[in-house]
């Protein structure tokens, strides 16, 4: 186990103690704002300034948010373990990759791309999309923010699944285990003979899939568990 292949599934919940809200808790996104209103494409075809101001406000937020030590523990595990670790995230903010981590696959897409469907762009966009400004690519003023909604189809499936059939250990932190494909990751790994943590505030929906759980703030659980793992690793 001490060489195994890693994979991390992280959700809102790792992101959390950094002051971005979750979807699902008490206070959290979901109770504020009605999926079927900011976070379908049917929504953005017939309210779009709703959804663009949406996605615009949480783009500014989290540009001032900064990783905590769950992201930090994270980074330093793909650092130091000496097999692979790939940080399969469901967050589209860009806190794993700004506390040091390199190998992270957005399957929920990011805050900080738009995507222009016009041209099939993708570019880094910080700043507000609510005025229609003209692709950088293309020039069309066609840019929506480069994130899946309900209804569409998660990026990367491909190399996620391609990452679970080589993985010796999964873990999911700070996910509810609401939303698929990402909950029945659990299933295909433990399939495929991974070991299965999970690592949250509270039991998840598919904590029973899980063959260890630890319940806790991912600020506390996340880096001592970190620290466990390389401590076998230098055995
Ligand atoms: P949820 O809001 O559904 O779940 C967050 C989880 O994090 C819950 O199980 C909490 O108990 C846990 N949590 C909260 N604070 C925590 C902390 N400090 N430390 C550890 N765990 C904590 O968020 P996700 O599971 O990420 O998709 O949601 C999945 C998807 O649903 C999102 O990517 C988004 C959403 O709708 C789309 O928008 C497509």
């Amino acid at each position: 186990m001490t060489h195994a292949n890693i994979v991390v599934l992280t959700g809102a919940g790792v992101s959390a103690e950094s002051g971005i809200d979750t979807f699902r808790d008490a206070g959290g996104l979901w109770e504020r704002h009605r999926v079927e209103d900011v976070a379908t494409p049917e929504a953005f075809e017939r309210d779009p300034d709703l959804v663009l101001r949406f996605y615009d406000m949480r783009r500014e937020a989290i540009q001032a948010k900064q990783p905590n030590a769950a992201h930090f523990a994270l980074a330093k595990l793909e650092r130091a373990w000496p097999g692979d670790v790939l940080i399969v995230t469901q967050n589209i903010d860009d806190l794993h990759e700004r506390a040091g981590a390199r190998r992270v696959l957005h399957m929920h897409g990011e805050h900080l791309n738009a995507w222009c469907t016009a041209c099939d762009a993708r570019p880094r966009w910080t700043g507000p999309l609510i005025g229609r400004p003209p692709c950088p690519e293309c020039g069309e003023r066609m840019l929506r923010p480069d994130v899946v909604w309900f209804g569409e189809i998660p990026y990367r499936m491909d190399e996620i699944f391609a990452a679970l059939r080589e993985a010796h250990m999964f873990v999911s932190i700070g996910t509810s285990g609401a939303v698929y494909p990402a909950a029945g990751f659990v299933r295909t790994a433990r399939d495929l003979g991974a070991a299965t943590l999970e690592l949250n505030l509270e039991p998840s929906q598919g904590t029973l899939w899980f063959d260890e759980a630890r319940h806790g703030p991912a600020t506390q659980v996340v880096p001592a568990w970190v620290e466990e793992m390389l401590a076998q690793a230098g055995e």
